[in-house]
């Protein structure tokens, strides 16, 4: 098993880290920069660039506690730091039944080099691990989750993807023409893990998929189901999206959908 980070690498608590931003982008820039002849794949150097520059754009999302939990995909042992105190600081179901997708399927999938963007991303499980399996990603969410997720997704892909993720900031149904115009980003895959549940933004979560959806992207959602209402929207999404039923994970009830956009 090859480790991505060993623990004693990261540090338990943002506040246990170098005091300013600088500190741990320029620890960081050392570690990509040592990088070669390590035997990890190759690294684009202009990405490594921008994603240490966007580390210092992220203020650290400075919990009162953390976790930092083990994960294994691709080979690979991730860590990722989350904190109770946040829905988007921690793992939920659908983004470990995404990966284990993502990691069974990932030569009929074409993942290598895929542009991908992944919607509510949280603390960032499925963007590294389809980051380590070779997509270029984008991961993206609320402002107040993007510092803990910039920091699991560069401390686990640093010495194991070949493009390292970038980290934006995307609020459902908010600015999308402004901030994802169309002529410029086009994904070839559109992933969201547990997004659906009770909260007040389903129409704009369902408006924000379909905008990211061009001709050619495919929408992979993956969902636990609880709430009558999830059923709504899967009902809502079907009448927008060609849907596919790609698996089923009934230890935790949750299914993954493919959505291809109707044209016509
Ligand atoms: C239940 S968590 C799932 C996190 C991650 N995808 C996973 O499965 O582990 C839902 C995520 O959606 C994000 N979210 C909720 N409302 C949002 C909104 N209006 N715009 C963008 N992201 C939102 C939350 O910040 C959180 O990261």
């Amino acid at each position: 098993m090859d480790v991505c980070l060993s623990s004693a690498q990261q540090p338990r608590h943002f506040g246990e880290t170098p005091k300013t931003p600088g500190g741990q982008l320029e620890a960081k820039k050392k570690e990509a920069l040592q990088k070669d002849g390590t035997g990890g794949p190759p690294v684009d150097s202009d990405r490594i660039e921008s994603s240490l520059q966007s580390l210092q754009t992220f203020t650290p999302t400075n919990y009162a506690s953390y976790t930092q939990e083990n994960y294994l995909y691709a080979g690979k042992k991730i860590v990722i730091q989350e904190s109770i105190e946040s829905y988007g600081a921690v793992v939920w179901p659908a983004a470990t039944a995404l990966c284990q997708y993502l990691e069974e399927h990932t030569e009929e999938l074409h993942l290598q080099d895929a542009k991908i963007l992944e919607i509510g991303a949280g603390p960032g499980l499925v963007s590294v691990v389809a980051s380590i399996l070779g997509a270029q990603v984008t991961a993206t969410d609320l402002p107040d989750v993007l510092g803990n997720l910039q920091y699991n997704l560069l401390n686990n892909t640093l010495k194991c993807a070949a493009h390292l993720p970038d980290v934006k900031e995307l609020v459902w149904g908010e600015d999308l023409e402004q901030n994802f115009p169309k002529s410029t980003f086009y994904y070839d895959y559109i992933l969201a893990s547990d997004v659906v549940y009770h909260h007040y933004f389903l129409d704009k979560l369902l408006t924000t998929m379909v905008y990211l959806c061009q001709p050619g992207t495919v929408l992979l959602w993956a969902n636990k189901f609880r709430f009558s209402t999830d059923y709504e929207f899967l009902d809502k999404f079907k009448q927008v999206f060609d849907t596919t039923l790609l698996a089923e994970f009934p230890e935790s009830s949750t299914k993954l959908f493919q959505g291809i956009l109707k044209w016509d």
